[in-house]
């Protein structure tokens, strides 16, 4: 069984941006994966991947409410960064041997689903009322390729 299912409850009503959330649904559930197969590699490859790929989806996020002209857009990049910052520190925790994924898995799935259930959905709104068919595909292979 998987540590935590993406469910309709954390849609944000964005189909790309929710593909994305459940892209990092899905890293969680590698590395608690790799963390009960007791794989240090593994967990640090994935947990490297994680900390990658939300960083693209913070920036995707950041780039989308500026182009929708999200009145929070400021703010909402404050909390990404300070996100990055916090789960930076875990990474360096991991590297100076500490075993810190209980720990990380736990913060990750409290920390995104209230921002997702908050944030995210405040500024889709806004998206959603802007979304004219093309810019938000052309953005998305801006950041995703
Ligand atoms: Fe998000
Ligand atoms: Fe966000």
């Amino acid at each position: 069984m998987s540590y935590w299912s993406w469910d309709q409850s954390l849609s944000v009503g964005v189909d790309v941006i929710d593909g994305q959330h459940q892209r990092i649904v899905d890293y969680i559930n590698d590395l608690h994966l790799a963390k009960q197969e007791q794989n240090r590699d593994k967990v640090s490859t994935i947990l490297t991947a994680l900390v990658d790929y939300t960083r693209t989806h913070f920036v995707f996020e950041e780039d989308i409410m500026k182009q929708s002209r999200y009145p929070l857009a400021e703010s909402h990049k404050k909390v990404h960064d300070a996100f990055i910052l916090h789960i930076n520190e875990y990474i360096r925790q991991h590297e100076s041997g500490k075993d810190v994924t209980p720990k990380l898995l736990s913060e990750l799935q409290i920390w995104l689903t209230n921002h997702i259930k908050k944030d995210d959905r405040d500024y889709a709104l806004c998206v959603n009322k802007m979304t004219k068919k093309g810019w938000i595909q052309k953005t998305l292979s801006r950041f995703f390729g």
